[in-house]
Protein backbone atom coordinates (compact mmCIF):
# COMPACT_ATOMS: atom_id res chain seq x y z
CA UNK A 1 0.00 0.00 0.00
CA UNK A 2 2.63 2.28 1.22
CA UNK A 3 5.48 2.28 -0.80
CA UNK A 4 9.07 2.10 1.41
CA UNK A 5 7.04 1.30 4.59
CA UNK A 6 8.05 -1.94 6.67
CA UNK A 7 5.84 -3.30 9.78
CA UNK A 8 8.54 -2.49 12.39
CA UNK A 9 8.78 1.40 11.13
CA UNK A 10 6.66 1.71 14.32
CA UNK A 11 9.95 1.50 16.27
CA UNK A 12 11.50 4.21 15.51
CA UNK A 13 9.09 6.66 16.98
CA UNK A 14 8.51 7.54 20.66
CA UNK A 15 6.58 4.51 22.17
CA UNK A 16 3.88 6.03 24.22
CA UNK A 17 0.84 3.26 26.06
CA UNK A 18 2.40 0.51 25.66
CA UNK A 19 4.32 -1.77 28.19
CA UNK A 20 7.97 -1.98 28.87
CA UNK A 21 8.37 -5.51 29.00
CA UNK A 22 10.97 -6.60 31.59
CA UNK A 23 11.73 -9.93 30.26
CA UNK A 24 13.00 -8.70 26.75
CA UNK A 25 14.11 -12.66 25.79
CA UNK A 26 10.56 -13.71 26.46
CA UNK A 27 9.33 -10.82 24.62
CA UNK A 28 11.17 -11.62 21.28
CA UNK A 29 10.08 -15.49 21.27
CA UNK A 30 6.34 -14.73 22.00
CA UNK A 31 7.25 -12.35 18.89
CA UNK A 32 8.73 -15.26 17.06
CA UNK A 33 6.05 -17.56 18.02
CA UNK A 34 3.36 -15.47 17.10
CA UNK A 35 4.64 -14.22 13.58
CA UNK A 36 4.35 -18.02 12.60
CA UNK A 37 0.32 -18.46 13.29
CA UNK A 38 -2.10 -18.11 10.94
CA UNK A 39 -3.37 -14.48 10.47
CA UNK A 40 -6.79 -14.25 11.89
CA UNK A 41 -8.91 -12.27 9.18
CA UNK A 42 -7.65 -12.52 5.33
CA UNK A 43 -6.61 -9.31 2.99
CA UNK A 44 -10.08 -10.29 0.80
CA UNK A 45 -12.41 -10.23 3.98
CA UNK A 46 -10.69 -6.61 4.98
CA UNK A 47 -11.26 -5.29 1.30
CA UNK A 48 -14.87 -5.96 1.59
CA UNK A 49 -15.47 -4.59 4.39
CA UNK A 50 -13.95 -1.10 3.17
CA UNK A 51 -16.13 -1.42 0.51
CA UNK A 52 -19.06 -1.67 2.35
CA UNK A 53 -17.73 0.86 4.35
CA UNK A 54 -17.71 2.97 1.60
CA UNK A 55 -21.22 2.92 1.19
CA UNK A 56 -21.60 4.30 4.97
CA UNK A 57 -19.72 7.25 3.90
CA UNK A 58 -22.23 8.35 0.81
CA UNK A 59 -25.22 6.86 3.19
CA UNK A 60 -26.16 3.71 1.18
CA UNK A 61 -25.17 1.77 4.31
CA UNK A 62 -24.98 2.54 8.36
CA UNK A 63 -22.24 1.26 10.36
CA UNK A 64 -22.77 -0.67 13.74
CA UNK A 65 -20.06 -0.91 15.40
CA UNK A 66 -20.15 -2.45 19.06
CA UNK A 67 -18.65 -4.92 22.02
CA UNK A 68 -16.74 -4.93 25.31
CA UNK A 69 -14.86 -1.88 26.19
CA UNK A 70 -11.72 -4.50 26.66
CA UNK A 71 -12.62 -8.26 26.84
CA UNK A 72 -10.81 -10.45 29.34
CA UNK A 73 -9.66 -14.05 29.46
CA UNK A 74 -12.32 -14.36 32.71
CA UNK A 75 -15.53 -13.21 31.13
CA UNK A 76 -14.53 -15.27 27.72
CA UNK A 77 -17.07 -17.70 26.78
CA UNK A 78 -19.35 -18.61 24.53
CA UNK A 79 -22.54 -17.42 26.02
CA UNK A 80 -21.02 -13.70 26.28
CA UNK A 81 -20.23 -14.13 22.54
CA UNK A 82 -23.51 -15.37 21.25
CA UNK A 83 -24.94 -12.88 23.61
CA UNK A 84 -23.53 -10.10 21.81
CA UNK A 85 -23.78 -11.14 18.91
CA UNK A 86 -27.56 -11.69 19.16
CA UNK A 87 -28.15 -8.04 20.27
CA UNK A 88 -26.14 -6.52 17.41
CA UNK A 89 -28.32 -8.53 15.09
CA UNK A 90 -31.41 -7.31 16.86
CA UNK A 91 -30.26 -3.84 16.69
CA UNK A 92 -28.94 -4.19 12.48
CA UNK A 93 -32.63 -5.27 11.73
CA UNK A 94 -34.41 -2.19 13.70
CA UNK A 95 -31.25 0.49 12.27
CA UNK A 96 -32.00 -1.30 8.80
CA UNK A 97 -35.52 -0.69 8.96
CA UNK A 98 -34.65 2.74 9.69
CA UNK A 99 -32.21 3.63 7.55
CA UNK A 100 -33.64 1.35 4.72
CA UNK A 101 -29.92 0.58 3.74
CA UNK A 102 -28.05 -2.30 4.31
CA UNK A 103 -26.33 -2.08 8.21
CA UNK A 104 -22.82 -3.23 8.23
CA UNK A 105 -22.31 -4.93 11.26
CA UNK A 106 -18.32 -4.85 13.10
CA UNK A 107 -17.79 -6.15 16.72
CA UNK A 108 -15.50 -4.72 19.07
CA UNK A 109 -14.39 -8.42 19.54
CA UNK A 110 -12.29 -11.06 18.63
CA UNK A 111 -8.88 -8.79 19.69
CA UNK A 112 -9.91 -5.66 21.92
CA UNK A 113 -8.02 -6.58 24.69
CA UNK A 114 -5.37 -3.97 25.19
CA UNK A 115 -6.44 -0.10 26.77
CA UNK A 116 -4.92 3.13 26.69
CA UNK A 117 -4.55 4.80 30.55
CA UNK A 118 -4.56 8.15 31.34
CA UNK A 119 -2.13 7.38 34.46
CA UNK A 120 0.51 4.55 33.88
CA UNK A 121 0.38 4.09 38.43
CA UNK A 122 -3.34 3.80 39.78
CA UNK A 123 -3.83 3.87 43.84
CA UNK A 124 -5.98 1.28 45.21
CA UNK A 125 -6.35 0.80 48.77
CA UNK A 126 -3.70 3.21 49.53
CA UNK A 127 -1.00 1.22 47.60
CA UNK A 128 0.18 2.77 44.05
CA UNK A 129 0.39 -0.33 41.31
CA UNK A 130 1.26 0.32 38.09
CA UNK A 131 -2.06 0.54 36.01
CA UNK A 132 -3.82 -2.03 34.47
CA UNK A 133 -3.87 -2.22 30.92
CA UNK A 134 -5.80 -4.92 29.59
CA UNK A 135 -5.62 -8.81 30.02
CA UNK A 136 -3.45 -8.70 26.63
CA UNK A 137 -0.78 -6.54 29.06
CA UNK A 138 -1.01 -7.42 32.55
CA UNK A 139 -3.98 -8.71 35.09
CA UNK A 140 -6.03 -6.86 36.61
CA UNK A 141 -6.20 -8.16 40.52
CA UNK A 142 -4.18 -5.24 42.52
CA UNK A 143 -0.94 -7.15 43.19
CA UNK A 144 2.66 -5.68 41.89
CA UNK A 145 2.81 -9.60 40.55
CA UNK A 146 -0.44 -9.69 38.36
CA UNK A 147 0.46 -6.05 37.20
CA UNK A 148 3.88 -6.99 35.33
CA UNK A 149 3.22 -7.26 31.70
CA UNK A 150 3.70 -10.32 30.38
CA UNK A 151 4.50 -11.02 26.65
CA UNK A 152 2.76 -14.33 26.78
CA UNK A 153 -0.51 -13.08 27.60
CA UNK A 154 -0.48 -12.03 23.54
CA UNK A 155 -0.55 -15.80 23.15
CA UNK A 156 -3.51 -16.25 25.28
CA UNK A 157 -5.19 -13.11 23.24
CA UNK A 158 -4.35 -14.45 19.87
CA UNK A 159 -5.95 -17.87 21.10
CA UNK A 160 -9.14 -16.88 22.51
CA UNK A 161 -9.22 -14.53 19.44
CA UNK A 162 -9.20 -17.20 17.11
CA UNK A 163 -11.83 -18.74 18.86
CA UNK A 164 -14.03 -15.92 19.30
CA UNK A 165 -13.88 -15.68 15.72
CA UNK A 166 -14.42 -19.04 14.75
CA UNK A 167 -18.02 -18.92 17.09
CA UNK A 168 -18.55 -15.68 15.27
CA UNK A 169 -18.21 -17.09 11.47
CA UNK A 170 -20.36 -19.96 12.37
CA UNK A 171 -23.47 -18.00 14.11
CA UNK A 172 -23.00 -15.92 10.89
CA UNK A 173 -23.66 -18.68 8.70
CA UNK A 174 -25.27 -21.68 10.15
CA UNK A 175 -28.57 -20.15 11.05
CA UNK A 176 -28.70 -18.60 14.24
CA UNK A 177 -28.98 -15.26 11.95
CA UNK A 178 -32.15 -15.87 9.99
CA UNK A 179 -34.27 -12.53 10.11
CA UNK A 180 -37.64 -14.14 11.32
CA UNK A 181 -35.70 -15.66 14.59
CA UNK A 182 -34.14 -11.97 15.66
CA UNK A 183 -37.14 -9.94 14.90
CA UNK A 184 -38.63 -12.32 17.02
CA UNK A 185 -36.09 -11.56 19.75
CA UNK A 186 -36.75 -7.57 19.25
CA UNK A 187 -40.15 -8.27 19.47
CA UNK A 188 -39.90 -9.68 23.02
CA UNK A 189 -37.85 -6.13 23.80
CA UNK A 190 -41.09 -4.08 22.57
CA UNK A 191 -43.50 -5.80 24.67
CA UNK A 192 -41.60 -4.56 27.91
CA UNK A 193 -44.66 -2.28 29.46
CA UNK A 194 -42.37 0.36 29.47
CA UNK A 195 -41.48 -0.04 25.71
CA UNK A 196 -44.56 1.32 24.37
CA UNK A 197 -43.28 3.59 22.07
CA UNK A 198 -40.54 1.13 20.29
CA UNK A 199 -43.70 -0.97 19.66
CA UNK A 200 -45.21 1.12 16.41
CA UNK A 201 -41.90 0.92 14.89
CA UNK A 202 -41.79 -2.70 15.34
CA UNK A 203 -45.11 -3.88 14.33
CA UNK A 204 -44.12 -1.74 11.38
CA UNK A 205 -41.03 -4.52 10.65
CA UNK A 206 -43.03 -7.38 11.28
CA UNK A 207 -45.63 -5.63 8.42
CA UNK A 208 -42.59 -5.22 6.01
CA UNK A 209 -41.55 -9.11 6.97
CA UNK A 210 -44.87 -10.45 6.90
CA UNK A 211 -45.37 -8.79 3.42
CA UNK A 212 -41.90 -10.51 2.09
CA UNK A 213 -43.07 -13.76 3.42
CA UNK A 214 -46.18 -13.39 1.36
CA UNK A 215 -44.36 -12.36 -2.03
CA UNK A 216 -42.35 -15.58 -1.37
CA UNK A 217 -39.17 -14.32 0.17
CA UNK A 218 -38.22 -16.39 2.92
CA UNK A 219 -35.24 -17.67 4.54
CA UNK A 220 -35.32 -20.94 2.62
CA UNK A 221 -35.66 -18.97 -0.47
CA UNK A 222 -33.50 -16.01 0.24
CA UNK A 223 -29.78 -16.77 1.02
CA UNK A 224 -29.30 -12.87 2.62
CA UNK A 225 -31.94 -13.59 4.88
CA UNK A 226 -30.55 -16.39 6.47
CA UNK A 227 -26.41 -15.75 6.49
CA UNK A 228 -24.73 -11.87 7.84
CA UNK A 229 -21.57 -10.78 7.32
CA UNK A 230 -19.82 -10.13 10.63
CA UNK A 231 -16.51 -8.29 11.18
CA UNK A 232 -14.17 -7.65 13.96
CA UNK A 233 -12.53 -4.71 15.14
CA UNK A 234 -10.28 -3.35 17.61
CA UNK A 235 -7.80 -0.68 18.79
CA UNK A 236 -4.84 -1.36 17.41
CA UNK A 237 -2.49 -0.46 20.30
CA UNK A 238 -0.12 -3.37 21.43
CA UNK A 239 1.72 -2.67 18.14
CA UNK A 240 4.36 -5.64 18.68
CA UNK A 241 1.13 -7.38 18.85
CA UNK A 242 -0.32 -6.17 15.85
CA UNK A 243 3.53 -6.09 14.01
CA UNK A 244 3.56 -10.11 14.49
CA UNK A 245 0.36 -10.73 13.17
CA UNK A 246 1.03 -8.52 9.99
CA UNK A 247 1.15 -10.66 6.71
CA UNK A 248 1.32 -9.51 3.26
CA UNK A 249 -1.47 -10.50 1.14
CA UNK A 250 -0.01 -13.20 -1.91
CA UNK A 251 -3.08 -11.53 -4.35
CA UNK A 252 -2.04 -7.81 -3.93
CA UNK A 253 1.51 -7.77 -2.46
CA UNK A 254 0.22 -5.18 0.25
CA UNK A 255 0.11 -5.52 3.62
CA UNK A 256 -2.42 -6.59 6.13
CA UNK A 257 -3.27 -6.06 9.52
CA UNK A 258 -4.07 -9.91 10.31
CA UNK A 259 -5.24 -8.92 13.78
CA UNK A 260 -9.32 -7.79 12.76
CA UNK A 261 -10.92 -7.06 9.86
CA UNK A 262 -10.97 -3.29 11.03
CA UNK A 263 -8.28 -1.34 13.74
CA UNK A 264 -8.59 1.99 14.93
CA UNK A 265 -6.38 4.65 16.46
CA UNK A 266 -7.62 5.55 19.83
CA UNK A 267 -7.73 9.30 21.15
CA UNK A 268 -4.26 9.41 23.58
CA UNK A 269 -2.39 7.56 20.52
CA UNK A 270 -3.77 9.84 17.36
CA UNK A 271 -0.35 12.34 17.51
CA UNK A 272 0.34 12.72 13.50
CA UNK A 273 4.13 11.53 14.01
CA UNK A 274 3.64 8.67 16.39
CA UNK A 275 3.68 4.95 16.21
CA UNK A 276 0.43 4.06 16.18
CA UNK A 277 -0.24 6.17 13.02
CA UNK A 278 3.30 4.90 11.58
CA UNK A 279 2.03 1.77 11.76
CA UNK A 280 -2.10 2.00 10.66
CA UNK A 281 -0.73 3.77 7.92
CA UNK A 282 0.55 0.77 6.03
CA UNK A 283 -1.82 -1.52 6.16
CA UNK A 284 -4.70 -1.51 3.91
CA UNK A 285 -7.51 -2.47 6.24
CA UNK A 286 -10.27 -0.15 7.20
CA UNK A 287 -8.39 2.23 9.48
CA UNK A 288 -10.99 4.28 12.71
CA UNK A 289 -9.56 7.48 14.27
CA UNK A 290 -11.11 8.92 17.08
CA UNK A 291 -11.59 12.10 17.43
CA UNK A 292 -12.22 14.32 20.42
CA UNK A 293 -12.56 17.48 21.88
CA UNK A 294 -8.50 17.96 21.48
CA UNK A 295 -8.03 17.02 17.90
CA UNK A 296 -7.36 20.40 16.00
CA UNK A 297 -8.33 21.06 11.86
CA UNK A 298 -4.73 21.14 11.42
CA UNK A 299 -3.89 17.19 12.55
CA UNK A 300 -6.95 16.05 10.92
CA UNK A 301 -5.74 17.15 7.89
CA UNK A 302 -1.94 16.00 8.41
CA UNK A 303 -3.92 12.34 9.60
CA UNK A 304 -6.43 12.54 6.88
CA UNK A 305 -3.11 12.90 4.55
CA UNK A 306 -1.31 10.31 6.39
CA UNK A 307 -3.87 7.60 6.53
CA UNK A 308 -5.61 7.77 3.14
CA UNK A 309 -2.89 9.51 0.61
CA UNK A 310 -5.27 8.28 -2.20
CA UNK A 311 -8.51 9.30 -0.70
CA UNK A 312 -10.16 5.71 -1.13
CA UNK A 313 -13.66 5.73 0.06
CA UNK A 314 -14.02 3.52 2.80
CA UNK A 315 -10.40 3.26 4.31
CA UNK A 316 -11.08 6.65 6.75
CA UNK A 317 -13.72 6.29 9.64
CA UNK A 318 -13.60 9.05 12.09
CA UNK A 319 -15.07 8.15 14.93
CA UNK A 320 -16.45 11.60 16.49
CA UNK A 321 -15.88 11.03 20.78
CA UNK A 322 -17.26 15.10 22.51
CA UNK A 323 -19.25 14.29 25.07
CA UNK A 324 -22.68 15.53 25.09
CA UNK A 325 -23.81 19.35 24.96
CA UNK A 326 -20.23 19.76 23.50
CA UNK A 327 -20.94 18.31 20.04
CA UNK A 328 -21.87 21.42 18.17
CA UNK A 329 -18.11 23.27 19.73
CA UNK A 330 -15.94 20.80 17.95
CA UNK A 331 -18.11 18.45 15.36
CA UNK A 332 -18.99 21.37 12.64
CA UNK A 333 -14.86 22.88 12.58
CA UNK A 334 -14.03 19.24 12.17
CA UNK A 335 -16.52 18.53 9.31
CA UNK A 336 -15.75 21.63 7.03
CA UNK A 337 -12.18 20.51 7.07
CA UNK A 338 -13.08 17.27 6.04
CA UNK A 339 -14.72 19.08 3.41
CA UNK A 340 -12.81 21.45 2.69
CA UNK A 341 -10.12 18.85 1.87
CA UNK A 342 -12.33 16.88 -0.19
CA UNK A 343 -11.97 14.04 1.71
CA UNK A 344 -13.70 10.61 1.61
CA UNK A 345 -14.66 9.63 4.87
CA UNK A 346 -17.17 7.61 7.14
CA UNK A 347 -18.95 10.02 10.73
CA UNK A 348 -19.22 7.36 13.23
CA UNK A 349 -20.38 8.88 16.66
CA UNK A 350 -19.03 7.06 19.63
CA UNK A 351 -21.48 8.63 22.49
CA UNK A 352 -19.65 6.53 24.93
CA UNK A 353 -16.23 8.10 26.02
CA UNK A 354 -17.42 11.99 26.20
CA UNK A 355 -19.49 10.92 28.53
CA UNK A 356 -17.65 8.69 31.44
CA UNK A 357 -18.74 10.03 34.86
CA UNK A 358 -18.14 8.85 38.42
CA UNK A 359 -21.45 7.95 40.39
CA UNK A 360 -22.31 9.14 43.89
CA UNK A 361 -22.27 5.48 44.28
CA UNK A 362 -18.49 6.03 43.03
CA UNK A 363 -18.29 3.43 40.01
CA UNK A 364 -17.52 4.91 36.42
CA UNK A 365 -20.78 5.34 34.88
CA UNK A 366 -22.28 6.37 31.80
CA UNK A 367 -26.08 8.15 31.89
CA UNK A 368 -28.06 6.50 29.39
CA UNK A 369 -29.27 10.07 28.47
CA UNK A 370 -26.44 11.60 27.60
CA UNK A 371 -25.35 8.66 25.32
CA UNK A 372 -28.65 9.71 23.46
CA UNK A 373 -28.12 13.48 23.53
CA UNK A 374 -24.63 12.79 21.76
CA UNK A 375 -26.09 10.75 19.02
CA UNK A 376 -29.08 13.46 18.32
CA UNK A 377 -26.88 16.22 18.80
CA UNK A 378 -24.48 14.05 15.88
CA UNK A 379 -27.46 13.74 14.00
CA UNK A 380 -28.21 17.03 14.28
CA UNK A 381 -25.06 18.86 13.18
CA UNK A 382 -24.66 16.51 10.24
CA UNK A 383 -28.56 17.54 8.93
CA UNK A 384 -27.29 21.28 9.39
CA UNK A 385 -23.70 20.72 7.73
CA UNK A 386 -25.42 18.77 5.00
CA UNK A 387 -23.33 15.90 5.22
CA UNK A 388 -23.77 12.09 6.29
CA UNK A 389 -24.15 10.74 9.75
CA UNK A 390 -22.55 7.36 8.42
CA UNK A 391 -22.65 5.01 11.63
CA UNK A 392 -22.71 4.65 15.33
CA UNK A 393 -19.78 2.95 17.97
CA UNK A 394 -20.85 1.65 21.22
CA UNK A 395 -19.74 -0.02 24.31
CA UNK A 396 -21.82 -2.52 24.66
CA UNK A 397 -22.91 -6.42 25.84
CA UNK A 398 -25.45 -8.86 25.18
CA UNK A 399 -25.75 -9.60 29.35
CA UNK A 400 -27.60 -8.05 31.59
CA UNK A 401 -25.06 -5.72 33.48
CA UNK A 402 -25.80 -2.84 35.55
CA UNK A 403 -22.93 -0.38 34.40
CA UNK A 404 -24.53 2.75 32.48
CA UNK A 405 -27.63 3.97 34.59
CA UNK A 406 -30.80 5.04 32.66
CA UNK A 407 -32.63 3.17 30.35
CA UNK A 408 -36.07 2.25 30.13
CA UNK A 409 -35.28 -0.34 33.21
CA UNK A 410 -33.55 2.87 34.86
CA UNK A 411 -30.32 1.54 36.14
CA UNK A 412 -29.89 3.51 39.41
CA UNK A 413 -26.53 4.76 41.10
CA UNK A 414 -27.38 2.15 43.82
CA UNK A 415 -28.25 -0.35 40.95
CA UNK A 416 -24.60 -0.60 39.73
CA UNK A 417 -23.45 -2.34 42.60
CA UNK A 418 -25.32 -5.12 41.31
CA UNK A 419 -23.44 -6.67 38.44
CA UNK A 420 -20.74 -4.27 37.22
CA UNK A 421 -18.74 -6.44 35.15
CA UNK A 422 -16.67 -4.36 32.73
CA UNK A 423 -13.08 -4.91 33.13
CA UNK A 424 -12.96 -1.58 32.10
CA UNK A 425 -15.70 1.11 31.42
CA UNK A 426 -19.40 0.59 31.70
CA UNK A 427 -21.26 -0.74 28.74
CA UNK A 428 -24.99 -0.43 27.66
CA UNK A 429 -26.87 -3.67 28.61
CA UNK A 430 -29.17 -5.78 26.36
CA UNK A 431 -31.99 -3.66 26.85
CA UNK A 432 -30.53 -0.20 26.74
CA UNK A 433 -28.43 -1.35 23.52
CA UNK A 434 -31.84 -2.25 21.69
CA UNK A 435 -33.70 0.47 22.82
CA UNK A 436 -30.94 3.20 21.68
CA UNK A 437 -31.08 1.15 18.81
CA UNK A 438 -34.96 2.11 18.49
CA UNK A 439 -34.15 5.62 19.38
CA UNK A 440 -31.21 5.75 16.39
CA UNK A 441 -33.75 4.61 13.78
CA UNK A 442 -35.80 7.36 14.99
CA UNK A 443 -33.32 9.91 13.69
CA UNK A 444 -32.80 7.72 10.51
CA UNK A 445 -35.91 7.53 9.64
CA UNK A 446 -36.80 10.93 10.75
CA UNK A 447 -33.97 12.05 8.18
CA UNK A 448 -35.38 10.35 5.58
CA UNK A 449 -38.32 11.85 5.97
CA UNK A 450 -36.77 15.12 5.50
CA UNK A 451 -34.87 14.29 2.84
CA UNK A 452 -38.09 13.25 1.07
CA UNK A 453 -40.12 16.32 1.23
CA UNK A 454 -36.86 18.59 -0.06
CA UNK A 455 -36.59 15.85 -3.05
CA UNK A 456 -40.28 16.74 -3.51
C1 LIG B 1 -12.09 2.93 23.61
O1 LIG B 1 -12.66 2.93 22.50
O2 LIG B 1 -12.24 2.02 24.44
C2 LIG B 1 -11.25 4.09 23.96
C3 LIG B 1 -10.30 4.02 24.86
O3 LIG B 1 -11.64 5.19 23.30
P1 LIG B 1 -10.93 6.61 23.12
O4 LIG B 1 -9.61 6.34 22.49
O5 LIG B 1 -11.87 7.34 22.21
O6 LIG B 1 -10.84 7.25 24.49
CO1 LIG C 1 -13.74 2.21 26.42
Amino acid sequence: MTKGWQKTDWRAKQRIQMPDYPDQAALNAVEAQLSKYPPLVFAGEAQRLKQELALAGEGRAFLLQGGDCAESFAEFSADNIRDTFRVMLQMAVVLTYGAKVPVVKVGRMAGQFAKPRSAPTEVIGGVEYPSYRGDIINGFDATVEARRPDPNRMLQAYTQAAASLNLLRAFSSGGFADIHRVHAWTLGFAEHDKAERYRELSNRISDALDFMTAAGVNPDTAHTLKVVDFYTSHEALLLEYEEALCRVDSISGKNVAGSGHMIWIGDRTRQPDGAHVEFCRGVLNPIGLKCGPTTTAEDLKVLMNKLNPTNEPGRLTLIARFGAGKVGDHLPRLIQTVQAEGANVVWSCDPMHGNTIKSSTGYKTRPFDSVLREVREFFSIHKAEGTVPGGVHFEMTGKDVTECTGGLRAVTDEDLSDRYHTACDPRLNATQSLELAFLVAEELLARREDGRRIAM
